[in-house]
């Protein structure tokens, strides 16, 4: 009846608020957007030698993530394959074997069942060991050292599902030799959200930032102009991506190459094309994200009276339909000196670590989200009308730029709900689908 009800919304463009918590929609959800799109499961810099391993989620399914002896990176289900146990639970490590703590079965590093308790005394014959080995994830891959999978065997290639966005990602991969690297391991928290929330905030919506962070500019933490998160390009990439590039009121940027050491930008206009360098050397914020819950920033924070910058990857995991697991990465060009990572580290901590000062005005505002989704009048509540509601930022305001460096559709501030609503088109897509098949399979 729920879904039934949505349908009814869909079908006249309309996006109700209860639909953003509702529990029927959320088990669509898992199904059709965790179950079918690529998603983000860690960086290649934390697995560094044959037998590194880290365990990560896609949503509800355990993963085991592996670097084997040859060196390719393996993703299993992270469950034994006698009765099921979680098998398992550190969240990083190195080890030839994995034993699961249940009955003591245990799997090389290829997934491969390796070790019986009791083996043939206990089995016999009739045990084929090659038959009981790690389930893979149906899908993995790898881009600009970051490691993707799905959990469906027909997914698109990941070259294919980054589309346009994977230009952008090579300013903020690719511009260094050697690339970047995860320090640390990534902190995680969990936050009363929805993932769609979360993602909307990220990606798509520098508008809150003159108000929800206004406190970081007076602190002098942030860019010292109240409005610096307008002034920029919002660019829409297709298939729930995009991102915000923020500059300043000049389209100079005061912070040349996000304060990056000068030593560095003869490598960044080697690695870099003209335009790529164009962009990147003007930018003050790189800000957005990837379908569905993949998100990055790179912006530039104050850290003891210096603007310093970093970059900040995040997943929003979700544990249902009002709580998310964030799980949040920071990294830095494995090239930068020294001095200038430990700085940045910090800059991070202070800003979007779990404690930093941004990441606290967003989560509590999130909340505020959940506390209100069960009111009796969210019934008949709507977010969007035919995008004639509310998001309707820079609607009849700004058309796209004709000539930006960057592939997409840009447009000419960062005020704008177009990315946003080209998320809620992709979600409405996927959800939509599920209600179709559902249909289809009751007839
Ligand atoms: Fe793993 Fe029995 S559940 S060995
Ligand atoms: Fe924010």
């Amino acid at each position: 009846q729920t879904l039934q009800k949505l349908k009814e919304k869909l079908d006249k463009g309309l996006m109700p608020q209860w639909a953003v918590t509702d529990k029927d929609i959320y088990e669509l959800e898992r199904r059709q957007i965790f179950g079918k799109t690529w998603q983000f499961l860690g960086h290649e810099s934390e697995l560094k030698e044959p037998g590194s391993y880290v365990t990560r989620w896609i949503a509800s399914d355990p993963v085991l993530l592996v670097k084997t002896n040859s060196g390719e990176i393996k993703a299993f289900l992270n469950s034994c394959t006698h009765r099921g146990a979680h098998l398992c639970t550190a969240d990083f490590g190195k080890k030839k074997t994995f034993t699961c703590p249940y009955h003591g079965w245990s799997f090389n590093l290829e997934g491969e069942l390796v070790g019986v308790v009791s083996g043939k005394k206990v089995y016999g014959e009739k045990m084929i060991k090659d038959e009981w080995g790690l389930r893979p994830i149906p899908k993995v891959g790898m881009y600009q050292g970051l490691i993707f999978a799905s959990l469906d065997h027909q997914a698109m290639p990941l070259e294919d599902y980054l589309g346009d966005m994977k230009w952008y990602l090579d300013i903020l991969l690719g511009r260094s030799d050697g690339g970047m690297e995860v320090r640390g391991v990534p902190q995680r928290w969990t936050a009363q959200a929805n993932w769609k929330m979360t993602q909307e905030n990220f990606a798509s919506d520098p508008y809150h930032v003159q108000t929800n962070h206004r406190s970081t500019v007076e602190l002098g933490i942030s860019p010292s102009d109240p409005n610096f998160a307008s002034y920029g390009h919002q660019i829409v990439l297709g298939n729930g991506h995009g991102l915000s590039i923020m500059t300043s009121a000049t389209g100079k940027s005061p912070y040349k190459y996000q304060t990056l050491p000068e030593s560095m930008w003869p490598m960044f206009q080697r690695n870099l094309s003209p335009e790529q360098n164009e962009i990147f050397s003007n930018a003050t914020v790189f800000v957005g994200g990837m379908f569905p819950n993949l998100a990055f920033d790179s912006p530039v924070h104050g850290m003891e009276g210096e603007m310093i910058n970093y970059l900040n990857l995040r997943i929003w995991r979700p544990l249902g339909p009002d709580k998310v697991e964030v799980w949040c990465w920071f990294l830095i060009d494995k090239a930068a000196p020294e001095e200038y990572k430990e700085k940045a580290y910090k800059s991070y901590v202070g800003s979007f670590g779990p404690s930093g000062t941004l990441e606290q005005d967003d989560t509590e505002v999130w909340a505020r989200i959940i506390q209100v989704s069960d009111a009796l009048m969210m019934e008949d509540k709507e977010l969007s009308y035919n995008n004639v509601n509310n998001y309707l930022l820079g609607e009849d305001v700004f058309e796209p730029v004709e000539n930006f460096p960057g592939p997409g559709v840009a447009y000419p501030s960062t005020y704008t709900d177009n990315l946003a609503r080209s998320i809620q088109k992709r979600w409405f897509e996927l959800i939509s689908k599920g209600l179709l098949d559902e249909e289809e399979d009751s007839q």
